[in-house]
Order: C-alpha cells, then sequence, then structure tokens
C-alpha cells in the first residue's frame, strides 16, 4: 500500500510525507516528549508548538478546562522562542527520519516574517506552518486570519521571508473561512490545514468568574469534529492546494472521514492528551481499513465522498 501524500506539489522542494498522519501544533511538544512512548519515527510528520520571535510565558493560570467532548485552552503560546528552537531542538530533528513543520505565530506581520527568515535553511525543519488562528493572544493570531486581506499580507510575507514550503492554518472564527482560505492560497500558501479551536468560555460557578485566567479560551476535541469536518469539506472544494483536516480526530475512522471530505492529511490534536499513543493508533487503522476495502493509494481515498 502506499500512504505517502506530497503536501506541497507546486514548491520546488515539495513537502513527501511518508503518510497522512500528523501531530497537530501545540499538543506534541516537540516530539521529544513523546519518543518514549511510541516511534515517532512511523508518522507522516510532527507540527510543533508554535514558536515567537521571542520567548513566551503564556497566559495567566489556569489554562485548561474540560468540557463535554471537548477542552478548552487559553495557553498564550507559551513558547521557547526561536532561537532557543533553533539551537536545542532542531539537531534532534536533523537526524529523525520523520518531518518536522513548526507552527508560527507573531503579533505584527513583521514578527511572522523575522521567525520564518531564522528558519529558512535550518537542518531538521522541513516546513513552517502559519498560525493566523490563535485565539489566546491579544495580538496577532487569530486577528490576522478572520480576514481575507489580512491573512493573505502575513502569507505574502512570509512567503518572501522564507524558501521552506509554507502551511497556513486556518481559524473557525470567521465568517467565511473559505474566502480566508482562497486569499491565503492566492497569496502562495503551499498547503492550507485546518481548524484552530473555536473560541469559548467556562464559568465557575462557586467562584462566579471565569474558569479560564484569560476569560476565553479556544475549544478542541471531539465536540468540534462536525464543525471541521464541514469547513474542510467547503475549503478543499474551493482551493487548489492540498488541505490537512484538524479538529477533535480521536480514531481511524474519524480520519477517514476528513480525507474522504478532501484533505490529503490529518493532524491529531487534543486525542493525544487522552492517549498518547492516538497518532499511531490513527495510522495503524488508516493502513486496516485501506487493506480491508483493497485501496492501493492513500490518494484514490481522497475527496472520496465528494465525487
Ligand atoms: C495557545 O497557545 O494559546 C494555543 C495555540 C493555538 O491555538 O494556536
Amino acid at each position: 500500500m502506499n500512504l505517502s501524500i506530497q503536501l506541497a506539489p507546486k514548491h520546488h522542494q515539495g513537502l513527501l510525507l511518508a503518510n497522512p498522519v500528523m501531530t497537530a501544533a501545540g499538543t506534541f511538544g516537540y516530539g521529544t516528549e513523546y519518543n518514549h512512548i511510541f516511534d515517532i519515527q512511523k508518522l507522516g510528520a510532527i507540527v510543533c508548538k508554535g514558536t515567537t520571535l521571542e520567548p513566551r510565558d503564556g497566559n495567566p493560570q489556569p489554562r485548561l478546562a474540560e468540557t463535554a467532548c471537548g477542552l478548552l485552552n487559553s495557553i498564550g503560546l507559551q513558547n521557547i522562542g526561536v532561537k532557543a528552537l533553533i539551537r536545542d531542538k532542531a539537531p534532534i530533528w536533523a537526524i529523525w527520519r520523520v518531518l518536522v513543520i513548526v507552527n508560527i505565530a507573531g503579533e505584527t506581520i513583521d514578527d511572522y516574517a523575522k521567525v520564518a527568515d531564522e528558519l529558512d535553511g535550518v537542518a531538521g525543519i522541513s516546513a513552517v506552518e502559519v498560525n493566523i488562528s490563535c485565539p489566546n493572544i491579544k495580538a496577532g493570531g487569530a486577528e490576522f486570519g478572520a480576514n481575507p486581506d489580512s491573512a493573505a499580507r502575513v502569507v505574502a510575507a512570509v512567503k518572501a521571508a522564507t524558501s521552506l514550503p509554507v502551511l497556513v492554518k486556518l481559524t473557525p472564527n470567521t465568517s467565511d473561512i473559505a474566502k480566508v482560505a482562497v486569499a491565503v492560497a492566492e497569496a502562495g500558501a503551499d498547503a492550507i490545514s485546518l481548524i484552530n479551536t473555536v473560541k469559548g468560555m467556562a464559568i465557575d460557578i462557586a467562584r462566579r468568574r471565569p474558569l479560564l485566567g484569560d476569560i476565553t479560551g479556544g475549544l478542541s476535541g471531539p465536540a468540534i469534529k462536525p464543525v471541521a469536518l464541514y469547513m474542510v469539506y467547503e475549503v478543499a472544494g474551493a482551493v487548489g492546494v492540498p488541505v490537512v483536516g484538524c479538529g477533535g480526530i480521536t480514531t481511524a475512522s474519524d480520519a477517514i472521514e476528513f480525507i474522504m471530505a478532501g484533505a490529503s492529511a490529518i493532524q491529531v490534536g487534543t486525542a493525544s492528551f487522552n492517549n498518547p499513543r492516538a497518532p499511531l493508533d490513527i495510522l495503524e487503522g488508516i493502513e486496516e481499513f485501506m487493506q480491508k476495502e483493497g485501496i492501493e493509494n492513500l490518494t484514490d481515498l481522497i475527496g472520496a465522498a465528494r465525487r
């Protein structure tokens, strides 16, 4: 069986994944944290925590709240900063078989461009994923991704700053995600990943206060899967670049739904908190499904529900 997938067919280097299973930014650390739990080299790609120009401490605690079938987070892009990532993490990735993609974020367009520029040509980094979808920061993030024009401006600046393939992660917190997707594709995105978290909140009724330290957060997990699937279906029908599906994927059959909706690859996020082996279980489940159905090439499944 052939599960490989080219995620950047229009890019001079390309981004060839051995299989479609990726980890979602912010849920898998830098990959090293999971190395002793299962053979992470078997995955298609690892997307590391959102990375900014300078290190960030993140938002006040509490930053996590469980909800029915989901998880609210307001981490606030706590991360080590791009310089430490290049110094301490990239040399480890450089000897890995699995591809590593760095999720990048910023408060200004210039921040994004500078982070992309720093990462250009660093061994161990195969692509960047532009995070214009984090709902938990005061400036930048989802603010850029909610609007087609600002989203396109960020992507154009990143494309000009790096020779790496560029994925763009979209927010569902916008009135027309397909319009944003078309704008970022026109600005040069090599692939589009969606969705990031859905903005939400919880209230601690004993204290009569918002539960999260930053009041609002982003909802992930199975609760958002139907929303994510619908948006992937919409976007895959609107753009000519590969789409990466993300949002509540917990089982292989969830992943196959996203692929049939038009995703070329998928990201496993919140499921890893409940089952750290989830990405590998999902990969093995996709393989079993293909074997059972007599499907030789993963590409035959992509968009199957659209035909
Ligand atoms: C966070 O760090 O607040 C979450 C990251 C994201 O939603 O992109």
